[in-house]
């Protein structure tokens, strides 16, 4: 099977915008999701080394979990069918008729749906819960929620490689964790990472955090921090002040924000901005770590 072009390096841009020079930062941004358009971002760097591990595990179905919205469905979707692999997305709460949208992309590339009662799938890591997919189901190469485990973390912390350019502090936004714990292995020293949750009540994600980095390299890094003030009510939230966020950052810069991970790490770029939270001179790199799929918006 022919391997599918992927935009590697991302490409790194500029942000000019007369808010950052009066105080003196800079802005970069990292366009991850321009990599693939079903495979963009995070999505790519999670799998890259898991699609490896089960290709060397010599299984022909990949299994995973996520919520009916979930962007990592879809992209695990897209992988089996780019990489020749069977999927199956294993769904959390009710079956959905009519599918989503989402869910809808994940059957027409080729996944299985199952669903999984709320009760159960919040034990999904549970070896009798596995046991019990297996025997319904038939072997599987298994990517956890969110695509994060240490082989996440690893191909996360190829993406700073990527960056010639000099740069302090570098933002993403966290959703499970694999991503910042990556992206924070990659750095260099004196270097820092920054994640902005997405869901409310996100202190829990320092520990999870902590847990990928020790899986993944033995230790953790001490190099990041996850700011939690910022999840706009929780995970695929939003309100006025954020859509107007998106709707002023688009025009003055003509990129349409993710507005469920990637709009609100931006809104805390600024607001730490004007809050004088960075030194005059420090150079910040933005992840921008997947496009704006246009989904659902519950407020
Ligand atoms: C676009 C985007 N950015 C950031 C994240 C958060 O990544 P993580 O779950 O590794 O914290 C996700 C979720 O995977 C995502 O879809």
């Amino acid at each position: 099977m022919a391997a599918p072009a992927l935009l590697l390096p991302s490409p790194i841009e500029v942000v000019e915008d007369e808010r950052l020079d009066a105080a003196g930062v800079r802005l970069l941004l990292k366009r991850d999701d321009l990599i693939h358009p079903d495979l963009p971002g995070n999505k790519w760097r999670k799998l890259k080394y898991n699609l490896d591990a089960a290709r060397a595990a010599e299984a022909s179905r990949l299994l995973t979990f996520g919520g009916a919205y979930s962007n990592h469905i879809r992209a695990v979707a897209a992988a089996g069918a780019l990489f020749g692999f069977e999927t199956i997305g294993v769904i959390r709460g009710e079956a959905y008729d009519p599918l989503n949208s989402s869910l809808q992309f994940a059957v027409d590339h080729g996944m299985h749906l199952t669903y999984l009662d709320r009760h159960t799938y919040r034990m999904k890591a549970d070896p009798e819960v596995i046991d019990q997919l297996q025997r319904d189901l038939g072997d599987f190469y298994l990517i956890p929620e969110g695509g994060s485990n240490a082989l996440a973390v690893r191909g996360c912390a190829e993406l700073v490689s990527e960056i010639v350019e000099y740069f302090d502090v570098i933002c993403c936004g966290v959703g499970t964790g694999g991503t910042l714990a990556g992206i924070a292995a990659g750095l260099n020293a004196g270097q820092r990472a920054i994640g902005f949750s997405s869901l409310k009540g996100g202190d829990f994600l320092i520990d999870d955090v902590a847990t990928l980095q020790r899986d993944a390299l033995g230790d953790e890094t001490g190099n990041w921090q996850v700011e939690t003030g910022y999840h706009f009510g929780g995970y695929a939230k939003t309100n006025p002040e954020l859509t107007a966020f998106v709707a002023d950052f688009e025009s003055r810069h003509g990129l349409r924000l993710d507005w469920v991970y990637v709009a609100k790490m931006m809104f805390g770029i600024y607001d730490l901005v004007a809050q004088d939270r960075f030194p005059a001179g420090t150079r910040i790199v933005a992840v921008i770590t997947g496009p704006d799929f246009g989904g659902q918006i519950r407020s």
